[in-house]
């Protein structure tokens, strides 16, 4: 008779659920599973799907280069480089109280931020998660949304806030992270051009979210202007360099994925009839997440890839991001899953339906996973029994934990070949630089900053140790404040 073995515990999900664990592990039982060789067997057609060559990935440096040029070049590319006007790097010097409302991929979080020169700051902030139908819904009534949630801040939370600015009318300037690409022609100023990361709010699209936001706000009477609408990545550029001045690039790597970096004026062909001094430096929101989109030339795209790509509500759009980003890791892993169950390899005889909708993989899984400290992976056992009521066998569980290992490396991967070309782009190797990130894959996903080292070593050998990813603790929020406080004439920030 087979042995049973029992584990038991609890953890905690990433969104705040407790999962307890008591659950029998049974590798040889009454059920069909597959046995060790064949998920082997299956492992190794996956590793040579989803990993990527030192060689590859240089070919896809050099395609980037291409297009972060072009995007310099010209509007409307694919990757379109759009223009920030946030001029020059923070002194670290900047000093003041600012509100930031952050309308991020999952959650909405509204902030107020303390810049305490020195490159100090401290922050007060709520956090409210967005439903699926704020995200489908109107946009202004997102909007409105947003300003319901800063009036509830600003009460409960600002004891005097009309008094914080004395003559400037009574007003705190605000700074509106929103992390959607935007066409802008000014600071305060930005024109939707698509929703990512799932959004699809309607009437929002192709109009400035600056000027819509200003209505809502004006419908709750709120002591705030509005100064400044910042994507995160310029945020956290802004806010890193705050922080350490070595810092050059910025990257988030969460449910979306993008990068900022500062570029020359007279580099950037676009915007030559602005008028603007060629030695004047701008902050670029590069929207890397639209690379290769459309006409899928350079990147390897699986089956899978393509499904997550075709089954999404803008189809073609983001490819590099859906290779990468939270909010499409755990699909991908799950439509290799459901594969498996059709082949009849996996989860014979058990009823599979809660695997068969489509996200209901969530990313945070993958890296549960990969971090499951048992030898038994106990934390598998839990994801598949909670949440999808299947069984799992410990072979079984192998397998799940060197696929999402597959999976999350090639994502690490391709991130280092996007700062790869910003650094080629830009010289910054023999010097080396510091790259601000942050976000939920960046931060929490094991392994994931080692890997995007590990990558740039492949991508330029040695020297690709000079190249220094660290987490920039809250880049959007405090990148944003500053940012409004230098608008609104408070701090002297160009360098
Ligand atoms: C958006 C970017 C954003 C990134 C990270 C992407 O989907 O297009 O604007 O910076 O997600 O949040």
């Amino acid at each position: 008779m087979v042995m049973s073995r029992r584990g038991s515990g609890s953890l905690t999900l990433p969104s705040g659920q407790t999962l307890a664990i008591h659950t029998r592990t049974h590798d040889e039982e009454d059920l069909p599973h597959a046995t060790k060789r064949t998920m082997a067997d299956h492992l190794r057609k996956y590793e040579s799907l989803f990993t990527l060559t030192p060689q590859r990935m240089r070919m896809i440096v050099e395609a980037f280069k291409d297009s972060l040029e072009l995007g310099l070049e010209k509007t409307s590319q694919i990757v379109p480089m759009i223009p920030t006007y946030v001029f020059g790097w923070p002194t670290g010097q900047e000093k003041g109280d600012y509100l930031a409302v952050d309308l991020g991929g999952t959650n909405l979080r509204v902030c107020l931020v303390t810049i305490q020169g020195d490159g100090k700051f401290e922050i007060t902030q709520s956090k409210y998660r967005l439903t699926e139908e704020q995200k489908q819904g109107d946009g202004q009534k997102l909007l409105d949304f947003c300003a319901e949630c800063l009036k509830i801040f600003i009460d409960s939370s600002l004891t005097d806030p009309l008094n914080m600015y004395l003559g400037t009318g009574g007003k705190i300037p605000l700074g509106f992270t929103f992390s959607y690409p935007c066409t802008q022609t000014r600071i305060d100023q930005g024109v939707l051009i698509r929703w990512t990361k799932g959004f699809g709010a309607t009437n929002t699209e192709g109009r400035d979210v600056a000027e819509m936001f200003r209505k809502s706000l004006d419908k709750y009477e709120l002591p705030v202007e509005l100064t400044a609408l910042i994507n995160d990545t310029t945020g956290t550029l802004i806010a890193s360099h705050y922080v350490n001045p070595k810092a050059k690039i910025a990257c988030i790597f969460g449910t979306g994925c993008n990068a900022a970096y500062m570029e020359h004026v007279k580099d950037t062909p676009k915007l030559k009839e602005l008028g603007i001094a060629g030695d004047i430096d701008m902050a670029i929101n590069c929207e890397w997440g639209a690379f290769d989109s459309f006409e899928h030339e350079h990147l390897p795209r699986t089956k899978y890839d393509i499904n997550v790509d075709e089954r999404s509500n803008k189809p073609g759009e983001q490819a590099f991001e859906k290779l990468i980003s939270g909010r499409y890791l755990g699909e991908i892993m799950r439509l290799v899953i459901c594969e498996l169950i059709d082949e009849g390899v996996l989860f014979l005889g058990q009823n599979t339906y809660k695997l068969e909708n489509q996200y209901v993989f969530d990313s945070a899984f993958l890296s549960l996973m990969e971090g499951d400290p048992t030898d038994e992976l106990l934390m598998i056992i839990g994801i598949f029994s909670h949440f999808f009521a299947v069984e799992t066998t410990l072979a079984e569980r192998q397998f799940f934990r060197a696929l999402a290992k597959l999976i999350g490396r090639r994502a690490a991967r391709l991130s280092s070949c996007g700062i790869a070309a910003i650094v080629s782009k830009m010289g910054y190797l023999d010097e080396g630089c510091h790259v601000g990130a942050d976000g939920s894959l960046y931060n929490k996903y094991p392994g994931f900053a080692d890997r995007i080292h590990e990558g740039l070593v492949d991508i330029f050998g040695e020297k690709g140790r000079n190249i220094v990813t660290h987490h920039a603790e809250d880049g959007s929020g405090v990148g944003s404040a500053i940012i409004a406080g230098s608008c609104f004439g408070f701090i002297v920030y160009y360098s």
